[in-house]
């Protein structure tokens, strides 16, 4: 007999487990289809984020800044460390342990909140409400029927379509993540999030890393004062040799690696690695999904046509996280995840795609939420700005780490925050501040008047909102 649901779920991404166990929590009869494989061959929750994104990107990240620390910070501090080595293997496995835990919890949380997980590729077969969904794994296939079908599964890195990846030599995110050793010569293409991270975590343990952008200007999608500020840092003090405004020509495979030829405003240029990152942006993911066979609408970039509350053209039918429009983020996905479980209880819930945090987990870190500098300039809003250095703070000064600075933006009429920019050691955990300011409409004079702890980074944020209203202490 054909199992009904009340709601399932296509992907078990970071969109759509949560999706899944909130719909559960709300009393629905939950089912989540996911295809994922780990390279053992065993099915495994979590989506890109888990297994090949956000968790194990930033255990490398860990261990190979404290590696770091080791090398060239410690003296400072009279700790003296002879014959520091990194076993890259044992970083491995420690990152591919922590995956192991999270996506071991999720499978936890599904039982716990009784949500089936049908292991395979699910595909649209047919019906209106309920829909016919066809899940085929290892075994036979099955089909199921929802009531409501939430569709998040997300995306998939993007490709040159000349340069082919075997995750061996020229990779993508999945073999980037998974060296053996250390590539002597690391060359990235697309000098964008994961380019930064990884080729960071590459060139902390060793390598020589080259990253070639095709733009003119350098993490355009920040404020231009903290791209000025990472370029300074990533080039100047830590070498990352980063070549903008590149065309990408012939590349080519041979016995010692690879040969990337491009043309920058030298000229005809060539770039000689060991391994190569094509780290280029990502695409939505709707490969297989039966998409034509029930009528839903895929827009002209592939993603899935969806209005605010993430419902597409099918009554019913919804689709959240990397696969619809929006920053392709995992916490962005799961909060759209929740919103249309709680829709589909009819309860109320809304996703402000304007206060999402970015966060870039380099050394030192970039976050921010709201709008840039040029983008006040180029809408027409009048603005104040404040900034902060965490060069005389005491917590920065303490952990040998003063790079950086925040940044306030407030509207010059009202003073409400519109965009908080940092960059800074933790900025990943300042920029909370800021959502929250944001999202309750906070002036820059209310996160002013708010005490923050002392010594903490935090009373840089502090001290920006009060360089607002021309009134820093410390400044
Ligand atoms: P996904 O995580 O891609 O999950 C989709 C799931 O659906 C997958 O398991 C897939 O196999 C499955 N699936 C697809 N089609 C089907 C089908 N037809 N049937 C069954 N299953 C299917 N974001 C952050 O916010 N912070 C970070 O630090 C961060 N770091 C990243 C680092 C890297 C290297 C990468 C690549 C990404 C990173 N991201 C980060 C982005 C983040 O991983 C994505 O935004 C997030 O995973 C998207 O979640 P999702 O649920 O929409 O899709
Ligand atoms: P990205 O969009 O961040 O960067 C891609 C870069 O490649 C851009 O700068 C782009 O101009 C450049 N590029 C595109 N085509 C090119 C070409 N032909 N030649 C040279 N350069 C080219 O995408 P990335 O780094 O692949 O990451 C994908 C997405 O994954 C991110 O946009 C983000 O949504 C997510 N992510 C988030 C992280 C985080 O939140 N910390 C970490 C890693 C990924």
């Amino acid at each position: 007999m054909t199992q009904t649901y009340d709601v399932v779920i296509i992907g078990a991404g970071p969109a759509g487990y949560v999706a899944a166990i909130r719909a559960a929590q709300l009393g629905f009869s939950t089912a989540c289809i996911d295809n994922w494989k780990n390279d053992k061959g065993d099915y495994a929750l979590g989506g890109t984020c888990l297994n090949v994104g956000c968790i194990p990107s930033k255990a490398l990240l860990e261990s190979s800044e404290n590696y770091e620390r080791v090398l060239q910070k410690f003296s400072a501090h009279g700790i003296s460390v002879k014959g520091a080595e990194m076993d890259v293997r044992k970083m491995q496995a420690r990152k591919e342990k922590i995956v192991a835990q999270l996506v071991n919890g999720i499978d936890f949380l599904f039982k716990k909140n009784k949500v089936t997980w049908l292991k395979g590729h699910g595909s649209f077969v047919g019906g209106a409400g309920p829909y016919r969904l066809e899940v085929k794994g290892d075994g036979a296939a099955q089909t199921v029927e929802a009531q409501h079908v939430i569709i998040a599964t997300g995306s998939i890195a993007r490709h040159l379509s000349e340069v082919p990846v075997d995750n061996e030599v020229v990779c993508d995110n999945v073999g980037a993540l998974a060296f053996r050793t250390v590539p002597p010569r690391l060359g990235v293409i697309g000098a964008g999030v994961i380019g930064l991270e990884l080729g960071s975590v590459w060139r902390r343990l060793g390598s020589k890393v080259t990253l070639l952008e095709a733009l003119p200007d350098f993490l355009g999608a920040c404020d231009k004062a903290v791209s000025k500020e990472a370029w300074k840092i990533f080039t100047k003090t830590q070498g990352l040799d980063i070549r903008l405004d590149v065309k990408i020509g012939k590349v080519t495979r041979d016995a010692k690696g690879v040969r990337v030829e491009y043309k920058d405003s030298g000229g005809g240029q060539l770039l000689e690695c060991d391994k190569l990152v094509v780290s280029i942006g990502r695409i939505p993911n709707t490969k297989g999904l039966g998409a034509d066979a029930v009528g839903l609408k895929i827009g002209e970039r592939g993603f899935i046509d969806v209005d605010a509350h993430c419902r597409t053209n099918l009554p019913g039918v919804y689709a959240v996280g990397d696969v619809v429009r929006g920053p392709m983020l995992a916490h962005k996905g799961m909060d759209e995840g929740v919103m249309v479980a709680e829709h589909i209880a009819s309860q109320a819930g809304h996703v402000d795609l304007d206060v999402i945090p970015w966060v870039i987990y380099t050394a030192p870190e970039i976050a921010w939420v709201g709008k840039t500098e040029q983008q006040l300039q180029a809408e027409d809003i009048a603005y104040r700005v404040g900034q902060a250095p965490f060069a005389a703070n005491g917590r920065a000064l303490g952990q040998d780490e003063t790079e950086g600075f925040v940044k306030v933006l407030a509207d010059a009429k009202t003073d409400r925050v519109l965009g908080v920019h940092i960059i800074c050691s933790h900025a990943s955990e300042l920029i909370a501040e800021a959502v929250m300011a944001m999202e309750f409409r906070a002036s820059a004079e209310d996160i002013a008047r708010i005490c923050h702890a002392h010594p903490s980074l935090a009373e840089v944020m502090h001290e920006a909102s009060l360089a607002v209203g021309k009134r820093a202490l410390h400044l």
